[in-house]
This record gives C-alpha cells, sequence and structure tokens, in this order.
C-alpha cells in the first residue's frame, strides 16, 4: 500500500514534470519577414536538424493564383511541419506552423487557437505590416502572452526607437525592449542585450554558428568601447539610458497578462540573436495554460484526459480520404488504444497509431501530455473545434469563426452528383478550408474565404475527390457579422430579421448571421438597431 502511494507520489510528479517543461507557440509574422528562418534557427538549437534549408524547403512559397495546386500540394508536404517539436535544455518546445501564405490565415487563426504563447517576427526594414497587425488582433483576443522579435537587422532599416514607437502605435503594445541594437545595416556591429546584461559581437561568417556573447558588468564598462568603438559605444549608452527612463522593466507577470511585450533585435538569417530569444523564452513563456470550456475551466494538471481538434489535414491521395485531424492536448494523459469520447457525436473512439511529432519526423507515441499535439486518422467524422474527453461532456471555448472577407455563390453543375456535392462540401467545411452559409430566404449555399485562392482549391478538390463539379456566382458582401440580441422577441430583433431577411443566413452551427453587402449598410443597420450587437467572430 504505502509502496503503491510513493509510485503514485512519483507518477503526478512527473506528470508535473511533463506538463512544466513544455512550450507550445507558435511564429507569426507578415510573409517574408522571416518566420520559416527563425524556425529553422530555433531547430538548429535544438539539435533537431543538422542544417539549415531542411525547413524552407517544404515551406509554402509565395505564388500567384495560377498554383494553387503547387501550393496544395506543398501543403501536403507541409503536414510533417505542422509541428515542430525539439528539446532544448530540459524544455520540450512545440513550434505550430502558421501559414504564411495570406490565403490560408483562417488555418493561422485557428492554429492560434492551440498555441500557449506567440513570437512575432518584424522585418527591421518594413516595419509593422498588414498581416501582422490581423494576427496579433486574433492574439490579444486570445490574451496569448507575446514576444517580438525585429529580424534582418544586417539590412538598413528604420530606427530603433522608431521601430518600437511603430509597434507600440501599430499593435496597441506596451514595449519592454531586451535588446538593441548597436548600430544597423551597414553599421551594424552587434546587440546589447538587457536580460543577460552582455554585448554579441555580429560578424557575418557566423551564419551557421552559434556566436559567443560577452559578459559585461555595466554598459559603462571601457571594453565596450574596445568592442564597438568610441562613438557607437558613447551612442549605445545614452540608447540604454533612454531605454531605462522611457521604457517600463520587464515584468513576467504583465508578460503573461498581455499587458507587456518584450522585444529582441536580431538576424535569423545570421543566428543573430536568435539563442538570446530562445534563452529568454524558455524561461518566460508558459507552459500549457488553462483552457476555457463552456461549463468549467479545464486545467493541465487534472487527470482526466480531455483535448480538442485544431486542425484537419487532408490526405493528398485522392484514393485514401483518410485526415489527419491534430489534436491539442488540454489536460490529464493521451493514451494510445484507449476509447475517448468524441463530445459531439457522444461516440467513442480510439486510436491505434496517433502520430506524435518531432523535429520535421512523425512518429507512432504511446502517451503524450498537455501541450502536445497528437495527429490521429479521422475518417471523416471530426471536425475543427471538437472535444475529446474521457467522459465529460465537454466543449471548449475559443475556436470562432471570423468574417471571410469572400463570398460566393456555389452552383451544382451535375444534378446527378448532388449528394456528392453536399458531402464534399460539408467534409471540406468541417477540414476549415471555407466557411458555409445558407441563405434564410431561399437556402441557397455561399461560400465564405480569407483568400480568393480558396475558390479555385475547394472547385478543383470536389471534381478530383469527390467527382461532383461545381460553379461559382459573385456576390457583393462586405462582412459577415453574427448578431447578439438580449430577446429573439424583442420588437427591433423581429423588425431587423423582417427588413434584412435577403441578407440573413444560417453558418455550419446554425447561428444567425448577417451578410452586410456594405460597410456604410453595416453602419446603417447598427445605428438602426442599438440593441443588437453585430460581431465579425462566431463567439462573442
Ligand atoms: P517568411 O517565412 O516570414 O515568409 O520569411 P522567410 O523566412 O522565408 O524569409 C524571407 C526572406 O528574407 C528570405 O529571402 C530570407 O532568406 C530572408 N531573411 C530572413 N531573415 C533574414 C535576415 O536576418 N537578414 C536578411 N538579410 N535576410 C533575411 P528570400 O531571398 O526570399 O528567400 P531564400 O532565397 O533565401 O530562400
Amino acid at each position: 500500500m504505502k509502496n503503491n502511494g510513493i509510485f503514485e507520489t512519483n507518477v503526478i510528479m512527473n506528470f508535473l514534470e511533463e506538463i512544466n517543461r513544455r512550450r507550445t507557440f507558435g511564429i507569426v509574422s507578415h510573409p517574408d519577414a522571416g518566420k520559416t528562418t527563425l524556425t529553422e534557427k530555433l531547430l538548429l538549437f535544438g539539435g533537431a536538424i543538422q542544417e539549415a534549408g531542411a525547413v524552407k524547403s517544404q515551406k509554402i512559397k509565395k505564388s500567384a493564383t495560377s498554383d494553387f495546386m503547387e501550393i496544395e500540394k506543398q501543403r501536403g508536404i507541409s503536414v510533417s511541419t505542422s509541428v515542430l517539436a525539439f528539446n532544448y535544455r530540459d524544455i520540450k518546445i512545440n513550434i505550430l506552423d502558421t501559414p504564411g501564405h495570406k490565403d490560408f490565415a483562417e488555418d493561422t487563426y485557428r492554429t492560434l487557437t492551440a498555441v500557449d504563447s506567440v513570437i512575432v517576427v518584424i522585418d527591421v526594414a518594413k516595419g509593422v505590416e498588414e498581416q501582422t497587425e490581423k494576427l496579433v488582433e486574433v492574439c490579444k483576443m486570445r490574451k496569448i502572452p507575446i514576444i517580438v522579435f525585429i529580424n534582418k537587422l544586417d539590412r538598413e532599416g528604420k530606427d530603433g526607437f522608431d521601430l518600437l514607437d511603430e509597434v507600440e502605435k501599430k499593435l496597441n503594445f506596451k514595449v519592454c525592449p531586451l535588446s538593441f541594437p548597436i548600430g544597423m545595416g551597414y553599421d551594424f556591429q552587434g546587440v546589447y542585450n538587457l536580460w543577460e546584461k552582455n554585448i554579441m559581437l555580429f560578424k557575418e561568417e557566423n551564419k551557421q554558428k552559434i556566436s559567443e556573447s560577452i559578459k559585461i558588468n555595466n554598459i559603462d564598462d571601457p571594453i565596450v568601447k574596445e568592442l564597438v568603438g568610441e562613438n557607437a559605444a558613447n551612442k549605445l549608452v545614452e540608447e540604454i539610458e533612454i531605454i531605462n527612463e522611457v521604457y517600463p522593466n520587464f515584468s513576467e507577470e504583465d508578460y503573461l497578462n498581455c499587458k507587456q511585450q518584450p522585444v529582441f533585435f536580431g538576424s535569423a538569417l545570421n543566428n543573430f540573436g536568435v539563442k538570446e530569444l530562445l534563452d529568454c523564452f524558455i524561461s518566460v513563456a508558459p507552459p500549457p495554460t488553462r483552457k476555457n470550456s463552456d461549463e468549467r475551466i479545464v486545467e493541465p494538471n487534472e487527470n482526466k484526459f480531455t483535448g480538442f481538434i485544431f486542425k484537419i489535414h487532408a490526405n493528398m491521395d485522392p484514393k485514401h480520404r483518410d485526415r489527419l485531424a491534430f489534436i491539442k492536448i488540454v489536460s490529464g494523459r493521451f493514451k494510445r488504444n484507449t476509447p475517448y469520447l468524441h463530445v459531439r457525436s457522444n461516440k467513442k473512439f480510439k486510436f491505434s497509431s496517433p502520430n506524435a511529432f518531432f523535429a520535421e519526423k512523425k512518429e507512432i507515441v504511446n502517451e503524450s501530455f498537455p501541450g502536445d499535439i497528437v495527429g490521429v486518422h479521422d475518417s471523416g467524422n471530426f471536425k475543427i473545434g471538437d472535444s475529446f474527453s474521457e467522459g465529460e461532456k465537454i466543449i471548449f471555448k475559443g475556436i470562432p469563426s471570423f468574417s471571410p472577407e469572400h463570398f460566393r455563390y456555389i452552383n451544382n453543375l451535375d444534378p446527378m452528383k448532388s449528394k456528392q456535392l453536399a458531402k464534399g462540401i460539408d467534409q471540406l467545411m468541417d477540414e476549415g478550408v471555407a466557411q458555409l452559409f445558407i441563405l434564410e430566404m431561399n437556402g441557397r449555399k455561399i461560400i465564405g474565404t480569407v483568400g480568393a485562392l480558396q475558390f479555385e482549391v475547394i472547385q478543383y478538390r470536389l471534381e478530383h475527390e469527390y467527382g461532383a463539379k461545381c460553379s461559382y456566382e459573385n456576390l457583393n458582401i462586405h462582412k459577415a457579422c453574427w448578431i447578439e440580441t438580449e430577446s429573439n422577441k424583442s420588437v427591433e430583433f423581429l423588425d431587423f430579421k423582417k427588413l434584412k431577411y435577403k441578407f440573413l443566413a444560417k453558418d455550419k452551427s446554425g447561428e444567425l448571421v448577417f451578410l452586410a453587402d456594405s460597410s456604410f449598410t453595416l453602419e446603417m443597420t447598427k445605428q438602426k438597431y442599438p440593441s443588437l450587437k453585430f460581431h465579425n467572430k462566431s463567439e462573442f
């Protein structure tokens, strides 16, 4: 009995240690800022890959509309880069891939439901770009702690302070620089690391090596002048003074509560400043965090398994319709060959060959812990957002749909294949390729996507995977808004439904959506019906 007790204590200790040593995060950026390059360098530190280029060769290139099949093919390959896991020191790091191509932004939004923190990469010359703003908005909504990495310091770019200002203004951040560049572009000499109080000197030939840093006791140390020259040293002293006066000290609590964002400067391509970023990251970034469900908050250290699907990846081979569903483990241990409740269907499923991801390989695992991602085979039963448990009817929150940017009617071109078309549309929507809205007025189907490219992808896949042909019809819609009303019977709501019946549709969960044809109409409608709330996402 006593022995059993000790055994159990050890098991619990191990379980807690396993949770605490995990860091699951995503890297987000505007295309070309350096996300792939940074990911690759992080993998080098973990010894997960031997050479640079391994991730890059699998990345989705920013292609023109016409080669969407190429993109889809690369998406097929990119299953293995969907999760990149590696050990660094004692920490198990899970990087969740967030597609850089803007047409797959919806994938990225959803991946953000499964991360515990985020690193935002910004190009020193371009500053804060459009896609970064959108992605950061989603992170903030979910209160995800964020670290900023300003990249490409080896190139001419904006002044360090101007950039910090821009980041604060455009992203509405409270920044806290933890490193600062010494010179820039042609004059770039290195960075002063405020976090570890040392200087790293930049030597271009260090590309594949991990550069050494030079410890200094304080910024006035004469060694600084020796290292970078008198002018640069004097300038640095002034700059660090300004930083100390203007910016707050680093507060782990504020960072974790999304009230402060630490900033690092470096050059991913030259492997410069990456180790500093990683060392700070593993010490401050949160281990797997609790998650809200419809009924209660689920803590990672609960002993019963719960998890949810945040991504479904179609098999690119049409002969094998099986899909890979990615489950983020929220609590407890996930075990192979154990029946778990799929809450939406109220059926039990057990997985005989769950995949875990390590470096760029996937392998079958017997057991996984909170923070980890497992890939399970799905023959068409699962949807993004579905939860699994040991019996509890839990539904996780925070997996909303966002208003698409493009809308088109979808028509069946072959009346003999209407069943196939309906099935194909359903399954592609479950995968999250696009969103389906059904008009209240006449039951017509409308497809909404984030990027225009998705329409071609859907058409191609319907034909090749389901044998169904479709055509599209343009539709002038500005935004889809989910409606919140205090009462379904209020006079205002009933009047709104009557007046706008032509623009009302149901989403995949049967929620009411207003399809506004212009921003003007939307504004006018909001003014006319002040008691109704119009949300641009499905959860509020
Ligand atoms: P992304 O995933 O965010 O889209 O960006 P990616 O890493 O692919 O980087 C975009 C381009 O920027 C790449 O060049 C990459 O080599 C370059 N880059 C990344 N980090 C740095 C840096 O620190 N300094 C400089 N000077 N360049 C950097 P490319 O020519 O588009 O691609 P490739 O031919 O190198 O593959």
